[in-house]
């Protein structure tokens, strides 16, 4: 059994009052595993603030290790601050920044050669699902990851299709359970010996009112949560719904 994820990944949003209000109305679940992705700048004032009561991750790391890659941020640089887990792939990387499968491939190796844990996430456009085209689409994302997935250290995927993702228009419980055991299937063909060990999240407009039909699923592993992860209260009852639901 493993305990359920609960990432929320505020994006370009938040503040130090924002980090400060997280930290202190946060309450610890036992049976939840809860990381809190701020933007980098903030990462550090989490971390000491929350003294451990949650983990705290990086939103997207480099490909490289150090050098000349002005902006970036390596996973060791991460991993030194006591970050513990690094989002790659987010749909909003791709596609504002041009990251293919295979810079994400180069970032998850990164982080999980730091000791972090990659969130990796896939998922389909509208105009994908709507050709059916979704599950092919996911599962060349989940492929790509083939170097990652053949070593050990702890792994997520998120599947976020991008048409849920701050549309307030969540994929239905049943959407979302059938992508996901789609990708348990591609990962017991890929990586066998580790596939029942890497927890499968859901992410795209979850929220504290549909949070409980779609921890309903024992599919459902965890939630990576964007837009409603910036209202403490409502972040508060997606990670009390997660404890409620028990470990999957
Ligand atoms: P929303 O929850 O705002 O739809 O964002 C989802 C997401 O992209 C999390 O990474």
């Amino acid at each position: 059994m493993a305990k359920r994820l609960v990432i929320a990944n505020w994006k370009m949003n938040g503040s130090l009052a924002l980090a400060d209000e997280m930290v202190a109305g946060f309450a610890a679940q036992s049976n939840v595993d809860v990381i809190v992705v701020p933007p980098a700048v903030f990462v550090s004032r989490l971390i000491e603030r929350a003294q451990g009561s949650f983990e705290v991750g990086l939103q997207d790391v480099s490909q490289f290790d150090n050098g000349a890659h002005t902006g970036d941020v390596s996973a060791s640089m991460a991993a030194d601050l006591g970050a513990t887990a690094a989002i790659v792939g987010h749909s909003e990387r791709r596609d504002e920044h041009g990251e293919s499968d295979a810079v994400i491939a180069a970032k998850a190796l990164k982080a999980l050669a730091a000791g972090l844990m990659p969130v990796i996430c896939v998922g389909e456009s509208l105009a994908e699902r709507e050709s059916h085209q979704a599950e092919a689409r996911v599962r060349a994302q989940i492929e790509a990851q083939i170097d990652c997935l053949a070593l050990s250290g702890d792994i997520a995927i998120a599947y976020e299709p991008l048409w849920a993702i701050g549309t307030g228009k969540s994929a239905s419980a049943a959407e979302a359970v059938a992508m996901l055991k789609e990708i348990r299937k591609v990962l017991r063909e890929v990586a066998a010996d580790r596939a029942d060990q890497i927890r499968i999240l859901y992410g795209g407009s979850v929220n504290g009112e549909n949070i409980a039909g779609l921890f309903s699923h024992e599919e459902i592993q965890g939630v990576l949560v964007g837009g409603a992860s910036l209202d403490t209260e409502q972040f508060a009852a997606i990670i009390r719904a997660a404890e409620k639901a028990g470990p999957v």
